[in-house]
């Protein structure tokens, strides 16, 4: 039972290790917050060509203070971003526990409103706990100002596609040998000696004519103590005293 106990538990953990979950997590997802608030003038959801979900989320104004925060519950490990390229500029900063700012890139000069979405950014080797994203609009220098910003979708995975450490499992497990049970001593019983029978036998043995059963060989006896000795026994069975001290224990007995 309990071999098969931690064999399973090393294949779920297997199972959870090797095939990671990708989650997506749209722009008009409630896990995805923006500054300015959205409004007029601000954040807007935008039917964009080929959006997830539905739409993507623009920043029609106020590009230099655009932020999105993105806040999972679960932990994960691998992050991607999509979003649309812009003529105008735009290069992101962005962030995980507000450490190690990356870049994202959305200039593409070339780039027109019919174009979908890009993969245009993405990290893999996260600690395996839950992250507080953070994306913030920076001064494009090649255009000499903040662009458009704008978000698609991202894409989180809950552990790593390729296993840091050798997965122990993809291995058939080798059963850990089930100790064979110590078997337990039956104890021999012990036999309580009945108190009314041992009485019986000097009682109906006191005849000195049942001292030599014709059945037991003497010579036998000497060197078979523990058949019945014609010498001991009869002085033993014989004794009055005897045969009345079992009389009277027989009868307390009773
Ligand atoms: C898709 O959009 C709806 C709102 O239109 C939202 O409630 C839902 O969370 C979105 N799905 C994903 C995966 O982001
Ligand atoms: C830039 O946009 C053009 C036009 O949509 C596209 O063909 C090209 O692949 C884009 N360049 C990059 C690096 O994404
Ligand atoms: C002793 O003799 C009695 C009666 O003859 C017999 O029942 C008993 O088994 C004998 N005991 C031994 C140890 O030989």
């Amino acid at each position: 039972m309990k071999t098969f106990t931690a064999a399973a538990l090393l294949a779920l953990v297997a199972m959870v290790t090797v095939h990671a979950e990708d989650i997506p997590i749209g722009a008009a997802s409630s896990l995805v917050a923006y500054s300015p608030p959205p409004g007029a003038g601000s954040w807007a959801s935008i039917q964009a060509p080929g959006a997830f979900n539905g739409s993507g989320e623009f920043l029609l104004g106020q590009a230099d203070k655009g932020t999105i925060t993105i806040s999972p519950p679960q932990a994960f490990t691998s992050f991607k971003f999509f979003g649309y390229q812009r003529s105008d500029g735009g290069i992101y900063s962005i962030t995980f526990d507000g450490a190690a700012a990356h870049r994202i890139d959305v200039f593409n000069k070339t780039s027109t409103g019919d174009d979908g979405p890009l993969l245009l950014f993405s990290v893999s080797d996260l600690a395996n706990t839950p992250h507080k994203v953070v994306i913030s609009n920076l001064n494009d220098a090649r255009v000499g100002k903040p662009g458009q910003m704008n978000i698609d979708h991202v894409v989180i995975s809950t552990a790593p596609a390729t296993p840091a450490a050798p997965a122990p499992a993809p291995t058939t497990p080798t059963p850990t040998p089930t100790p064979t049970p110590t078997p337990t001593p039956t104890p021999t019983p012990t036999p309580t000696p009945t108190p009314t029978s041992t009485p019986d036998v000097p009682i109906v043995s006191s005849d000195p004519a049942d001292t030599a059963p014709s059945t037991v060989d003497p010579a036998a006896d000497q060197n078979s103590p523990e058949t019945n000795d014609t010498g001991a026994a009869p002085s033993l069975r014989a004794t009055p005293v005897f045969v009345a001290a079992a009389a009277a224990a027989l009868a307390f007995l009773i």
